[in-house]
């Protein structure tokens, strides 16, 4: 297997993150579970988005832009990282927001967003979907005619730059194994724009590991993101194949992918009472916070496949938390105290 070469990346997480077991967890399912703490990458700019946006700004830096645009939905942790991470290297940043927001309402990310003096544009659901491309043209050309050069990033950063973070994550998880003693027989993680898993399963096939890769789904199907991981995987390779050791090697076609979309409940950021359960459980039987749009769902889908004795082959299984306590906060009322 090629070792890779990386491209340039601006540091703005804080790793390596820890790993550590989750002692409750394993007792309740009878298999040693483990967590990545990828919550841990900062404070408030923090979780899986960091990873790959010090790739994806190095590259705004290295083509000489000055404004960011980005998009997601009102409670993005992505856009929330954006707005903090183009604040901290003096970057104007504008979102394409989707989903009205009620006034004087911005709670969790969105406070976050306008806390880090990211412009905010909201747009109703039909209109984002049906145009989005155009709604990203749009706030690139008005940055333009105020003289600006915007560099512009793709939902969750899940493109060809993006996977670097979770490649890079994987280089941390061969150490972090290599110091626990550890096999893993999986490696879980949410699937929400497809990134992290594709980072996450190119890596570890690299690896040459034999855990499998496995990304819970939060919004759509299995079959769309076997396509999304994939055409990441393709892009990257297109784009840093002449410029990155080892890239063009490696035989992109054959790296498995592997997709659960049993959990995503009732649709993106709505989940059912049994993740909202899950979440005060494991924050009071382990304390860790997950979220009710990404972890908790993932947690729940790899928590009911370890119950249902659906993986008889897993040793030690390792969940990659990827953040989104904010995301929490604005579901609160979904708690039942
Ligand atoms: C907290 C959190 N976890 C997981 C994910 C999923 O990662 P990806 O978009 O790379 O699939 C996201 C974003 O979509 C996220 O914000």
């Amino acid at each position: 297997m090629p070792t890779l070469g990386f491209p340039p990346r601006i540091p703005l997480a804080h790793t390596p993150t820890p790993l550590h077991l989750l002692p409750r967890v394993s007792e309740a399912l009878g298999v040693r579970v483990w967590v990545k703490r990828d919550d841990l990458t900062g404070s408030a700019l923090t979780g899986n988005k960091v990873r790959k946006l010090e790739f994806c700004l190095a590259q705004a830096r290295a083509q000489g832009c000055d404004a960011l645009v980005t998009c997601g939905g009102l409670q993005s942790n992505h856009c929330r990282a954006t707005a903090l991470a183009g604040a901290r290297l003096g970057l104007r940043v504008r979102l394409v927001l989707r989903g009205e927001e009620g006034a004087g309402t911005a709670d969790g990310n969105l406070f976050l967003d306008y806390l880090a003096g990211a412009e905010v544009t909201t747009f109703p659901l039909a209109e984002y979907r049906s145009n989005l491309q155009g709604l990203l043209q749009d706030a690139a050309r008005s940055l333009e005619a105020e003289g600006l050069s915007p560099f512009v990033i793709p939902t969750g950063a899940s493109d060809g730059i993006g996977i670097w973070g979770y490649l890079g994550a994987v280089d941390e998880l061969a150490n972090d194994f290599a110091a626990a003693g550890i096999e893993p027989s999986h490696i879980v993680s949410a699937t929400g724009s497809g990134g992290t898993q594709a980072g996450l399963s190119l890596g570890a096939w690299l690896k040459g590991w034999q855990a499998k890769v496995v990304g819970f789904a939060v919004c759509d199907n299995e079959a769309y993101f076997q396509n999304k991981v994939r055409a990441d995987m393709r892009e990257w390779q297109q784009r840093f194949g002449g410029i990155c050791e080892g890239v063009a090697e490696v035989d992109v076609e054959a790296v498995p992918v592997s997709v659960d979309d049993r959990f995503i409940g009732p649709g993106y950021a709505r989940a059912d009472a049994g993740v909202f359960d899950l979440i005060r459980w494991l924050a009071a039987n382990e304390g860790i916070v997950l979220d009710p749009v990404y972890t908790g769902k993932a947690f729940y889908g790899l928590w009911q496949t370890l119950e249902r004795g659906e993986w008889p082959d897993a040793r030690d299984v390792v969940f990659v938390h990827t953040g989104g306590i904010f995301g929490t906060f604005a579901q609160r009322e979904q708690f039942a105290f």
